[in-house]
């Protein structure tokens, strides 16, 4: 069903849109602060659209511009639930934080690890969407976590620096061992 679907997907919007490579730990592009967009032109709308393609593409729930190389403060979401829509934001900012989660999280740039990240129970983000317009999110629960991973994202911060330094050193070994086997 699945795979199907995606194929129909890529079939309809191959003209405009195309799969970009996603950035691994240790790219440095995934550490730098993000610049903000001055403005939602057709180069950002082509960002935005490859990001989707290649989030649902990978299976993943979220994905921001730097894990596809590019430092702009823009990132696209799905958390796959009939009742939330899929969304983009440009330039977004946690608002409000409230209340507390503890949930295991992984990230696409990361593949193979996860572990428990302490979050924000609710958020309230403000940033633009995909033309321009004024959007405001209040969040809870996976979507909330999700905004906030994502907004970590643009000011270089990974998942694995929100756990303990041993959790940490634990999961940065496993990753190069994985690192070794790729190789
Ligand atoms: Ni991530």
């Amino acid at each position: 069903m699945q795979t199907a679907e995606g194929e129909a997907h890529g079939r309809d919007r191959t003209a405009v849109m195309s799969m970009r490579e996603v950035r691994y730990l240790g790219d440095p592009v995934l550490r730098e602060i993000c610049r903000e967009v001055d403005a939602v032109d057709g180069e950002v709308r082509a960002l935005v659209d490859d990001l989707l393609e290649t989030m649902y593409a990978e299976d993943g729930i979220g994905l921001a511009a730097p894990q596809v190389g590019v430092p702009m403060r823009v990132f696209v979401y799905d958390v796959r639930d009939d009742e939330i829509e899929p969304g983009v934001l440009v330039n977004p900012r946690i608002v409000e934080a409230t209340g507390q989660q503890k949930e295991v999280e992984g990230c696409l740039s990361i593949p193979g690890l996860d572990e428990v990240v302490e979050r924000s129970g609710r958020v309230v983000v403000e940033g633009l969407g995909r033309d321009g317009e004024p959007v405001r999110i209040e969040a809870e629960g996976l979507l909330s976590r999700c905004l906030q991973h994502e907004c970590d994202h643009l000011d270089g911060v990974l998942f694995i620096d929100r756990v303990s330094p041993l959790k940490r050193r634990m999961l940065l070994k496993k990753w190069s061992k994985m690192d070794e086997s790729r190789r």
